[in-house]
């Protein structure tokens, strides 16, 4: 198959504007999947009517949320602004959730700026019903700050609880070797070995995480025109440990729609959000690819390769900007 990429979306307000008549949602809308129920709104996260009407009375078990944080970096916000932001999506996730839930958001700190917005999140939290559980560090492949600083590789990924929720790490393993030797410790009277003791081979999944590849585009679940993706992996691991199959997993982030992927792979109800049709849009898509095709995202081509092809302007715009070879067909 030809390559055939889609700009970064976010760098291109004409392309979107070209893309909206082939959006399913307008703002305000909801779509509710026929097969496992999921469903995508498509309004802010700040919107507290749209968002307990989307739930119907449910409660979710468990919340992520990856917000956008090039805000603050943008300055187009303060970091106390951003953290008031935050604390109204905060607020709407506490309502949705049930008295045994988990809440994970994945945060940016910015190290050349104060950590902002990280600091004033966390402190911002203090305030709420959650307590802390863990701050977990993703380990990315590709970094910056390589010749003037630590190359800076951590996606910081914060969780909280309400009350008891489930937590399923039994079995959660890394594919890194367990390697450690020499390491003893006295288990009912016996010394073992680090190696020998536990139940496999690997080294169990810790608060960093340093085996989750970061999306590129060489891999299958790459979505083209997207640029904040997070790895199914790390979606899919979250889901299992702390939620269980049927349960109601919330994400007001939507984006690429990853959570919504892992939650139909793991069996899971996915309720998602995102304020931008396009967002919404190819949230549905990646589902219906993935129910259609078992691919999770489209790796060397883009979720409107379709419309694209059909569409003198859109391909002109294409053509014209990017000096992009459109393909003939599919
Ligand atoms: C960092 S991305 C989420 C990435 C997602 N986790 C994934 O793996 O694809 C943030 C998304 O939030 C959306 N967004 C920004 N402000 C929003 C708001 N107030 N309510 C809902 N969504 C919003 C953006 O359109 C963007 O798609």
């Amino acid at each position: 198959m030809a390559n055939f990429a889609l700009p970064r979306l976010d760098k291109d307000e004409q392309l979107k504007e070209l893309l909206l008549p082939y959006c399913r949602l307008k703002k305000g809308d909801v779509w509710s999947d026929p097969k496992r129920k999921h469903k995508i709104g498509c309004f802010s996260a700040e919107e507290s009517s749209k968002i307990k009407k989307i739930l119907r009375n449910k409660k979710a078990k468990l919340a992520v949320h990856d917000p956008p944080y090039n805000i603050v970096a943008f300055q187009k916000m303060s970091a106390k602004e951003y953290a008031d932001w935050c604390k109204v999506w905060v607020l709407n996730t506490e309502q949705i959730l049930d008295d045994d839930s988990s809440l994970y958001v994945w945060l940016g700190a910015d190290q050349n700026n104060h950590l902002e917005p990280f600091a004033e999140f966390i402190i911002m939290m203090k305030k709420s019903n959650f307590n802390t559980r863990s701050f977990i560090t993703m380990r990315n492949q590709r970094g910056f700050g390589t010749q003037k600083n630590w190359m800076a590789v951590r996606q910081e990924l914060l969780y909280y609880t309400k009350g008891e929720p489930a937590f399923n790490i039994d079995g959660v393993y890394t594919k890194i070797n367990k390697v450690l030797k020499g390491y003893f410790k006295d288990i009912n009277g016996e010394l073992l070995e680090n190696t020998e003791r536990g139940k496999s081979d690997y080294i169990r999944a810790s608060n960093v995480w340093i085996d989750v590849q970061q999306v590129f585009y060489l891999m299958e679940e790459n979505v083209n025109g997207c640029y904040a993706q997070k790895p199914l992996k790390a979606l899919e691991r979250i889901i299992n440990v702390s939620s269980n199959p049927n349960d109601i997993v919330v994400d007001f982030f939507a984006h690429a729609g990853t959570t919504l992927i892992a939650c139909e792979k793991l069996k899971r109800k996915c309720i998602t959000v995102d304020i931008d049709p396009i967002h919404c849009e190819i949230s549905i898509r990646r589902l219906e690819n993935f129910r259609e095709n078992g691919k999770t995202g489209w790796q060397k081509s883009n979720p409107f390769a379709e419309e694209i092809l059909s569409d003198t302007k859109i391909k002109n715009h294409l053509e014209k900007k990017y000096n992009l070879e459109i393909p003939k067909e599919l």
